[in-house]
C-alpha cells in the first residue's frame, strides 16, 4: 500500500521534517543534501511525488519527448557500437534516469527484433523514482519483443556486475544533487539552506567535506559561486567500474568550469514549474524541479580518473547528424502521410537540432578500448 502523504501541504510538511532531522543543530543543510531530499525523498520529493514532471501537463519537455527521431538516432549509434563489440556477444543497454522511459522504449522500437535476436540482449533501467520506474518498465516492456529482450530495473549500475554494452543518460547529470560554494573573504564557503519551523531559507556555512577532483580556482571575484555534483561524479565511477566494453552516451546541458564562473558568477541553479522558470528555487519544496548546469570540466576529469576516456564530445545537433538524423528524417517524411504531419515532423526535427543549443553529447568508453569506438558512427 502507498503510504505517501496525499496533499501538497502534507508532502511539504513531511519533506521539511526530513530536512530538519538531517540538518545540524543550527538547522543548516548543505545544498546538495537539500536538493537530494527536495527531488528524491521517498514519496515527497519532486520526482517521487504523484505529479508527472514531463510533457504538456508537467513542467518541461526533454528531447526524447519531442519526437521518436531522437531515440532512433541513438539507436543508430547503439547499433554501431554493438557491431564493434561483436553482434553475437551478450549486450546490455542501460539507461540511467529514464524518467517515464520514452528514450529507452524508442530505442528498443527503432532497433527492432532482428537486431535484438542476434545475441542475448537485455535492457536495464536505473530509475531512482519508484512511480517513474514503474511507468518506464511498463513502456519499455511494451516496446520490446519478450522473446529476444529481457527488460528489468536495478537500483544502481553496480548491481549489474561487469557488463558489455551501451549506457545512455539524457538529462541525468543536471538532475544530480549539486554542491554550491561561494568565494568569500579569500575562501570557499558552503551554500545550503537553513531549515526552520516555517520552511527553508538560503544560508551559508563553512566549507563541509573537502573537494575532490581539480583544485577550485582562488582568483575569482568576491561572491562568485561554483557548482558541481559529487553524486554525479560517484555515478561516473560506478559506470567506469562495471562497463567492461562499450560506450556511455551522456546528453546534457552545461559548460566548462571557467565558462561557468564567467557567464554565471551567481551559479546556474534553476527551478522550473509549468514550463516556466521560477524566481526562487526554495519557494516550492518538492513541487518544482531543481537543476544545475553540468560542470563538464569536473565530469571529464572524474571520468578520466575513473578509467574512462572521451570518445566524442559534440553539440547534440552534431551528434544526431553523425548518427544519421537526416536520413531518418527523410524516411519519416516519406511516410508522413499528410502535409500537416510533414510540417509537424519538420518542426520537431528543427526543435531537436536547434532548440537544445546548450546540450552536448559526451561519449565515454573504457580508456583501453576508446580508440575502437572513436571512428565508428
Ligand atoms: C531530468 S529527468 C530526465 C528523464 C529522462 N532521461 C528524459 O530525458 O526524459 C532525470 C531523471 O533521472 C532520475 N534520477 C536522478 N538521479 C538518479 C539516480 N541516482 N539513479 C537513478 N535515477 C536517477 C530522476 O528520477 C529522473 O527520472
Amino acid at each position: 500500500m502507498d503510504a505517501s502523504p496525499a496533499s501538497r501541504t502534507e508532502r511539504t510538511g513531511a519533506l521539511l521534517a526530513l530536512a530538519r532531522s538531517e540538518a545540524g543543530p543550527d538547522g543548516f543543510l548543505p545544498f546538495d543534501r537539500w536538493m537530494d531530499l527536495a527531488l528524491y525523498a521517498d514519496g515527497v520529493g519532486y520526482y517521487t511525488g504523484p505529479r508527472t514532471p514531463f510533457g504538456t501537463t508537467g513542467d518541461f519537455y526533454t528531447a526524447p519527448q519531442v519526437h521518436p527521431l531522437f531515440a532512433a538516432s541513438f539507436a543508430e549509434r547503439i547499433r554501431a557500437v554493438r557491431s564493434r563489440l561483436g553482434p553475437d556477444r551478450p549486450f546490455t543497454l542501460v539507461e540511467l534516469g529514464p524518467g517515464e522511459g520514452t528514450l529507452a522504449a524508442g530505442i528498443v522500437s527503432a532497433l527492432g527484433a532482428a537486431w535484438t535476436s542476434r545475441g542475448p540482449t537485455r535492457v536495464v533501467l536505473v530509475e531512482r523514482s519508484a512511480p517513474l520506474r514503474a511507468k518506464a518498465l511498463s513502456r519499455v516492456r511494451q516496446a520490446a519483443d519478450p522473446d529476444t529482450v529481457v527488460v528489468s530495473s536495478v537500483e544502481g549500475v553496480s548491481a549489474l556486475g561487469p557488463f558489455e554494452g551501451v549506457v545512455v543518460a539524457n538529462e541525468f547529470l543536471d538532475a544530480q544533487p549539486a554542491r554550491r560554494l561561494r568565494w568569500k573573504g579569500g575562501e570557499w564557503r558552503e551554500l545550503g539552506v537553513r531549515v526552520t519551523a516555517e520552511g527553508v531559507r538560503a544560508a551559508e556555512g563553512p566549507l563541509g567535506t573537502p573537494v575532490s577532483g581539480p583544485q577550485l580556482p582562488t582568483s575569482v571575484p568576491e561572491g562568485t559561486v561554483v557548482e558541481f555534483s559529487p553524486a554525479g561524479e560517484g555515478v561516473l565511477r560506478e559506470v567506469a567500474d562495471h562497463l567492461v566494453a562499450g560506450t556511455w552516451l551522456i546528453d546534457d546541458y552545461g559548460m566548462e568550469e571557467s565558462e561557468l564562473l564567467l557567464a554565471h558568477p551567481e551559479g546556474t541553479l534553476a527551478t522550473v514549474r509549468g514550463h516556466r522558470t521560477g524566481p526562487d528555487p526554495l519557494a516550492e519544496p518538492g513541487e518544482a524541479d531543481l537543476s544545475t548546469f553540468v560542470n563538464w570540466t569536473r565530469v571529464r576529469t572524474a571520468a578520466r580518473a575513473a578509467g574512462l576516456d572521451v570518445v566524442a564530445d559534440t553539440s547534440q545537433a552534431e551528434a544526431l547528424g553523425r548518427w544519421g538524423f537526416s536520413g531518418l528524417l527523410e524516411r519519416a517524411i516519406h511516410g508522413a502521410g499528410t502535409s500537416e504531419a510533414e510540417v509537424r515532423l519538420r518542426l520537431s526535427a528543427k526543435n531537436l537540432l536547434f532548440g537544445f543549443e546548450r546540450f552536448r553529447v559526451v561519449e565515454l568508453a573504457p580508456a583501453r578500448l576508446a580508440d575502437r569506438f572513436r571512428s565508428t558512427t
